[in-house]
Parts: C-alpha cells; structure tokens; sequence
C-alpha cells in the first residue's frame, strides 16, 4: 500500500475508522496531575497501519489504552468506526474490548497464560464471546496456522521461543476477528530478527483479515512496515515522517560533506549558526539562535569530563550561510 500523503490525516474520503478529536488524557497521582496526552488530534481510515513513534513517557501506551477501551480520556472525543468510544459502559465496553480491538502488548506475559497450551490460549478469547467448542477448536487451529504455530499448538508458552510467543500472542488478539489490532511495542523484547518475522507477519495478516492497525514503536525500522509513522513527544503529536524513510538516506562523502534527512535538517531551520561538538558520546549538531550564548560554558561545567576520547573535547560553530567559519577549543 503507497503512503499516504498530508500529516495526520487519511487520504480517503468519507469518515475515518479512527477519529480522535483534542483528546486529552491526565493521570492524577496523589495531589499531582501527569498530563500525558495534551489535546491529540488524528484520524485513520480502515485497513491503514500506521506507526506511532516517540521517547518513553511520551504517551504512546496512554493513547492505546484509550483506543482500546483500557482507560477513558480526560477530554476529548474518540470514536472507532460506528462506535463513540465515550459513550460504551459496561457490557457494551466489554464487548468493544472482547470483539472489536486486539491488543499485542510488549512483555509476552502479559499477552499469553503460561498455563495454557498456545490453543487453550487461542480459544480462551472464543470461550469468552460464547462461540461453541468446534466452531473455537476450528477457528484457533485456523489462526495457529496462519501465524506459523500450527506445529506448536499444544505447547505452553515457557516451552516457546519469544518470537513464537509474540506470534501465538497474534493469534490470540484476532481469536474473535476485531477490525482494530493495537500493537504496543510489539518487537520491543525480540531479536531483530524475530522482530522482522513479526513486521512481515502482521502486514499478511493485515491484508488476509482487513485489519486496521495501529501499533506504537521506539524503532523506525519496525515503523517502515506501517503506511505512515507519526511522531509523539510530550503527550502531543509531531511530525509526519512517513516520507523520512523514502527520502535518500544520510551519507558522507569523501570530503567529510553529511548529507542530512529532512527529519534532522527541520531543527536546523531556524538557526542562525550550528555548533558541531566532539563528546565523549559521540558528535553532538545543535541549533544556536544567539551568538552570545553561553549555555556551552555552562554545559561544561555540568558535564562529566573523564570520559572524554584522546582527542578532548573539540567544538566549531558556523553561521548557516557558511561564512566565518570558527574553530573553538576546548
Ligand atoms: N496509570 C498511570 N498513572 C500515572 N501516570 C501515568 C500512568 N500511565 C502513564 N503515566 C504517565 O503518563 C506519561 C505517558 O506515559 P506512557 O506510558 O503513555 O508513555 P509511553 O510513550 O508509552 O512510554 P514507554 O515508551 O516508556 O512505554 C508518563 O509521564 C507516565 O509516567
Ligand atoms: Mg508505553
């Protein structure tokens, strides 16, 4: 499926499957207020996956919480597909989380019964939604086989690999066929390359189940599978970077020339000089807006000064433009 063009918006026409309107989320703990979503405004339509990336305590687990039912919003509106999802109490809730959404969280625990064979875990969600014994036997082997754990199906899941795991977890969350699937992390405890058998299995099983997905990630490789990626920083919503990965990717060339992506050049924008500095933890580009700025001195005296390589610490400033270039020692 292309990407879809426009930030935060679906390319199709007609209503979104997912609409969240200045949805706000705030946690009280004791006398304090943790706002961890301030007012997130984006849509999707059905059969799109797109990847929500952003550092810890953005809010990413905070806004699947909310899609999925888990957790109610502070303000805001939130509906997915015919249902407002403020308006479901009780059975009705219940029955959006049993029916209408999977979920795939990050630690395997939490998604599988480790007294259970990988079947019993399948059928379980089945057993719940009242489906008879053959029509759930028949349905879990289906789902079994479609994940590539037909062969382990009466294995529990200690006796499985973490990528097997994550792939009985799949099986589960689609045990009752929702139309939503929320993916929090779900490669986030697999090596890579269990990670990339999970990509490659959620997009198939995207295709073959009409699924929605939306699926948060710290991994912008994990995100390349999705058709756009959206930034979260702060509890807000940023940049699109569904173009990023499509974009020629950074190089250096032989005369020591970076070429840099967009995603990085759009800090850069406003600056009026950018300091490039040698750290102990690697070379630091930062946006300088006043040039008598002495954040740098301070800095210093902040930052620890043992580690630093044979070379010291070393820092140049330029204007945007390139003239006056200057080199600083440290
Ligand atoms: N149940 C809760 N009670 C109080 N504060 C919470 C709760 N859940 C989340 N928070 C706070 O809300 C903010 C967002 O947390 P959230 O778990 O949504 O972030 P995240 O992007 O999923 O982070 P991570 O990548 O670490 O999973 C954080 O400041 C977090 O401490
Ligand atoms: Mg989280």
């Amino acid at each position: 499926m292309p990407p879809q063009n426009g930030s935060n918006s679906p390319n199709g026409s007609g209503r979104p499957y997912i609409d969240c309107k200045n949805v706000v989320k705030a946690y009280t703990v004791g006398d304090h207020e943790i706002v961890a979503l301030r007012g997130i405004d984006f849509t999707m339509r059905r059969g799109e996956m797109v990847a929500i990336v952003g550092p810890s305590g953005a809010g990413k687990s905070s806004l699947l919480n909310l899609l999925g039912g888990l957790d109610t919003p502070t303000a805001g509106q939130l509906s997915v597909g015919d249902l407002n999802l403020l308006d479901l109490q009780g059975r009705a809730l219940a029955d959006y989380r049993l029916r209408q959404v999977g979920f795939l969280w990050q630690q395997v625990g939490r998604n599988l019964l480790a007294h259970r064979s990988a079947l019993r875990n399948v059928t379980l969600p089945m057993t719940l939604a009242g489906l008879g014994m053959r029509e759930r036997v028949s349905r879990a082997k289906e789902l079994l086989e479609a994940v590539g754990m037909k062969d382990h199906a009466h294995k529990h899941p200690p006796q499985l690999s973490g990528g097997q795991q994550q792939r009985t977890a799949i099986a589960v969350a689609l045990a009752n066929h929702p139309g939503l699937l929320l993916a929090d992390e779900p490669t986030g405890a697999l090596d890579s390359a269990s990670a990339r058998q999970v990509m490659e299995l959620l997009a198939s099983l995207r295709e073959r189940y009409a699924l929605t997905i939306l699926m948060a990630t710290h991994d912008m490789e994990m995100a390349a599978y999705a058709d756009r990626t959206l930034t979260l920083r702060d509890g807000a919503l940023g940049q699109d970077l569904t173009h990023a990965a499509a974009e020629t990717p950074p190089a250096l060339d032989e005369e020591g020339r970076i070429r840099l992506p967009a995603a990085v050049r759009s800090h850069l924008d406003e600056a009026a000089r950018i300091t490039v500095e040698i750290r102990p933890e690697g070379v630091l580009l930062r946006p300088e807006q006043d040039i008598e700025d002495d954040t740098d001195v301070l800095l210093q005296d902040i930052l620890p000064r043992k580690h630093t390589n044979g070379a010291g610490r070393r820092k140049w400033r330029f204007w945007r433009d390139g003239r006056a270039n200057a080199e600083m020692r440290r």
